[in-house]
């Protein structure tokens, strides 16, 4: 354990401790891990979703507020007139102890204030639509006490968009049922909705509830001092309409040394049609049991979904075995790669947090972080088939099934939907296509998906286009499309056209806009006859059209297979003769045909994403390409904290080039350390053989080796996705943390191009690439059901090739190690 200012990692449980809750900004978790998932900071802000943050929000976030990460879970506790909560906010009194335990899918905050602890834990149960939070309450004193605690949870109008603008229509619509210690939420659901939300104590009755929040916090008051808390008495209110809440009112009583636990559940429901409304509720409001904001008797909810949840999670042990489960499940998930080296760091980033960040990534794309609002963006193409390849290793069967959606939003040409929802799966229309990148990270994702599972099957999978029944076509054919539209669009030097952007969004070479209102992303002012063409498109090609041609010749076709060489061999001489700009590797050609990123310009001489692709590819190894652009990556990007973008950052507008060049010197796109592509430099370094290069890099990137938690101020225990760079004013400082690729590509980097252990079709490939002070470590890594413990020795210190292999003892050819079952003895050395 390491101690530092806001917190420590414990490797044991696997958690980081935050010990300080005023956080240089809030540091949070995610709850759930399938369809019903949570945001929760350190100090218990945040909201839960069903599946799409946007179309099931089921409570309330403010964003951009001030204080920042205001609202949220909150329990208070009135102490005799001390108001307090356990994790710091919102009252902020000085507590006595605060810790916050952000774990696996679960975090735990413990807060205490004269003699009373206060420890909630908050996780959501595998399988389950709801959102567990087991309040301990605990008297340390030798006294009896009697304190008051009340809950507080504020609903969503359901479309988190429309719920922050249309105020004409929301103020009059929401609509609650109380029914013992249940609150429901059911606004909307007497119409079209078949949802509805609640929030309950399973194990205890309440003393007293509110539902509308003026009358539990008070016009003039803040959630620091809500009016019922700070005056110990709820006013048992009933909304209709304005802003539903949910806030339980419980009276406790602990004697010396006693502690009680509280169920708190906050939890989901979907009714069908015909079962939506409960008839033996109406007799139950005539006598009062249940008390309902709505007017009509039938349109009372049906709770029995509801209550069949309340009663399975009734008990402490019940909800202690769910605990369990959870932990089991990332037991069994973060066993499938394990390294023991001696830098802990490293076993705390490969074994932990990594693998952690990738599930996270898998599951919310874009969508929902303290930088990502839930309401702008659904899942990304490219991002998808990015964070499956971080994650295909942990639950392959949901890889599968997330390549298939994926390929289902591409249209016959090969071009795909940029993006599509959640909840429905279907392309978003608003962005449409034409990012030319986007096909070729199709092949990206479902190779590495084979070459995890070895299950070829999937290729024959009928995927319809644009989600159109009755135009499946085999996967196969997808990725034959996909190759083919880079090949299909090519402009005056070969080199692929660029469309919209490529993988960076903000390089719109086809935009040229001067109005504020346009959308960089979506405008083409200059379409027609654009020559604009990307040299990261065309090491993306190479990358990903290799892997192409293994799998043709996997499944047997080896004229698909020669075809596609035959495009390759060209585009790595097109690369050669039109994007090697004598030190490094092009960006790109603009609408005019004019150079980017060469020395010949003024500002963005050198772009960090075709150095990366392009080493990759290993276009021009033996030349020399490859070595003279990690040299110069080096000389013009690097810096303290990681390689920037771009160099020298744009100063100034320029409309032929786009968003890139609206960012301030330093920040995101434009000269940004975007620690997304940090590790393509890592593993082109790797394919030069420059092992200690690429560790250097890998330690600056990794937030595990962070020096200062403060000035990088988002988490510590992830990586964001960019990291202010050398020109900015306060370089180090990182922003967008949790949902980026970085995430994918620092996984692929250290367990398949550092460590060297790779998925390949036959079976493990072991091809490490090491700093030549990384003397011995060990991995074990669970493939289609075989176990392989792997030790690396390199008594030598070298910082790449394998002099040999014994697998059970016994040496064998060349480094790849055959599937085949069992558990196997692995010896390695350099
Ligand atoms: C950001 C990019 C992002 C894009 C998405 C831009 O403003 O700088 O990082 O990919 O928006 O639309
Ligand atoms: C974030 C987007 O999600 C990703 O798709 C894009 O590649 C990067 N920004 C770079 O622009």
């Amino acid at each position: 354990m390491e101690s530092k200012n806001f917190g420590y990692f414990d490797d044991k449980n696997r958690e980081f401790v935050i010990t300080n809750p005023a956080t240089p900004f809030p540091w949070i978790n995610y709850l759930g891990n399938e369809d019903f998932f949570g945001l929760i900071s350190n100090t218990g802000g945040g909201y839960d979703f069903y599946k799409d943050a946007k179309f099931r929000r089921i409570t309330r976030y403010r964003y951009n507020g001030v204080p920042m990460d205001n609202g949220g879970r909150y329990f208070y506790i009135n102490d005799n007139g001390t108001v307090w909560n356990p994790g710091w906010k919102p009252c902020k009194t000085p507590l006595d102890s605060y810790e916050c335990r952000h774990g696996m899918n679960y975090t735990r905050i413990t807060g205490s204030k004269n003699g009373i602890e206060a420890s909630v834990l908050f996780f959501v149960p595998l399988k389950t639509w709801a959102e567990i939070q087991k309040v301990t309450l605990k008297n340390t004193t030798s006294e009896k006490k009697t304190i008051k605690l009340f809950s507080f949870a504020e609903w969503c109008l359901w479309n988190a968009a429309t719920d922050m603008e249309n105020f004409q229509r929301n103020w009059s619509t929401g609509e609650v049922e109380i029914d013992g210690a249940t609150i429901y939420h059911k606004t909307e659901y007497k119409e079209r909705r078949n949802h509805y939300a609640y929030y309950t104590v399973t194990n205890a009755n309440i003393d007293g509830y509110d539902t509308d929040r003026e009358s539990f916090i008070g016009l003039y008051n803040e959630f620091a001092d809500p009016q019922c808390v700070m005056a110990g008495k709820p006013s048992n209110s009933l909304a209709h309409g304005w802003s539903p809440i949910a806030s339980h009112y419980i009276e406790v009583e602990l004697a010396p040394g006693e502690s009680k636990d509280y169920i708190f559940m906050l939890g989901y429901v979907e009714n069908a049609q015909e079962e939506k409304f409960s008839a033996e509720d109406i007799e139950r409001k005539k006598n009062g049991t249940l008390i309902s904001s709505q007017d009509s008797d039938v349109t009372l909810v049906n709770k029995a979904k509801a209550n069949a949840l309340i009663e399975k999670f009734s008990t402490v042990e019940a909800v202690d075995a769910a605990f369990a489960e959870l932990a089991q499940m990332w037991d069994a998930l973060l066993d499938k790669y394990v390294v023991k080296s001696d830098d802990e760091r490293l076993n705390r980033m490969v074994n932990i947090w990594s693998q952690y960040q990738c599930m996270i990534t898998f599951n919310f794309s874009r969508s929902a972080s303290f930088f990502e609002s839930g309401v702008g963006r659904g899942m990304g193409f490219r991002d998808s088939n990015q964070d499956l390849v971080g994650f295909v290793h942990q639950i392959p069967s949901r890889a599968r099934e997330r390549i298939i959606d994926i390929a289902s939003t591409q249209f016959p040409d090969g071009g795909c939907y940029h993006q599509y929802q959640p909840l429905t799966k279907h392309g978003n229309n608003d962005i449409g296509g034409g990012f030319n990148d986007d096909p070729c990270w199709l092949i990206f994702g479902t190779v590495a998906y084979i070459k995890e599972t070895g299950d070829f099957s999937i290729l024959q999978e009928p995927v319809p286009f644009d989600n159109e029944p009755g135009t499946e076509v085999s996967l196969m054919e997808h990725l034959r499309i996909s190759f083919n539209h880079v090949v299909e669009n090519l402009g005056p030097h070969m080199l692929p056209l660029i469309g919209r952007a490529d993988w960076n969004d903000c390089l719109n070479l086809n935009c040229f806009s001067w109005d504020p209102n346009e959308s960089f992303q979506t405008t083409e002012n200059n379409s027609e006859g654009s020559k604009a063409e990307s040299l990261m498109i065309a090491g993306l090609f190479v990358v990903t059209g290799k892997d192409y041609v293994e799998l043709c010749k996997q499944i047997g076709d080896n004229a698909e297979a020669e075809r596609a060489q035959k495009c390759i061999d060209s585009m790595v001489e097109a690369v050669k003769k039109h994007g090697w700009d004598g030190e490094w590797y092009l960006r790109a050609y603009d609408f005019y045909g004019n150079k980017i990123g060469s020395n010949e310009c003024e500002e963005g001489k050198i772009f960090i994403e075709s150095q990366g692709f392009c080493t990759m590819a290993g276009i021009g190894l033996e030349e020399g390409m490859v070595d003279k652009a990690i040299d110069s990556c080096k000389k013009y990007l690097d810096c303290e904290h990681g390689m920037v973008l771009n160099n020298p950052a744009y100063t100034t507008y320029h409309v032929e080039m786009g968003e890139i060049s609206s960012y301030p010197a330093g920040y995101k796109e434009n000269a940004g350390i975007f620690c997304h592509n940090n590790p393509w430099v890592i593993i082109g370094e790797t394919v030069a053989g420059r092992g200690n290069d690429a560790w250097e890099l890998f330690r600056k990137i990794s937030p595990m080796y962070l020096k200062d938690q403060a000035l990088h101020k988002v988490e510590p225990y992830v990586n964001c996705q960019m990291v202010a760079g050398k020109d900015a004013a306060k370089p180090g400082e990182g922003k967008n943390s949790w949902l980026t690729g970085t995430a994918a590509w620092m996984w692929l980097t250290v367990s398949q191009y550092l460590l060297g252990i790779k998925p390949t079709y036959d079976g493990l490939m072991i091809d490490p690439c090491l700093d030549s002070d990384i003397k011995e470590y060990s991995v074990k890594r669970i493939l289609r059901g075989t176990e392989y413990d792997i030790t690396v020795k390199n008594p030598n210190g070298n910082q790449k090739g394998v002099k040999s292999i014994t697998v059970d003892g016994v040496a064998i050819e060349g480094n790849i190690i055959k599937a085949t079952p069992g558990k196997h003895v692995v010896e390695v050395v350099m």
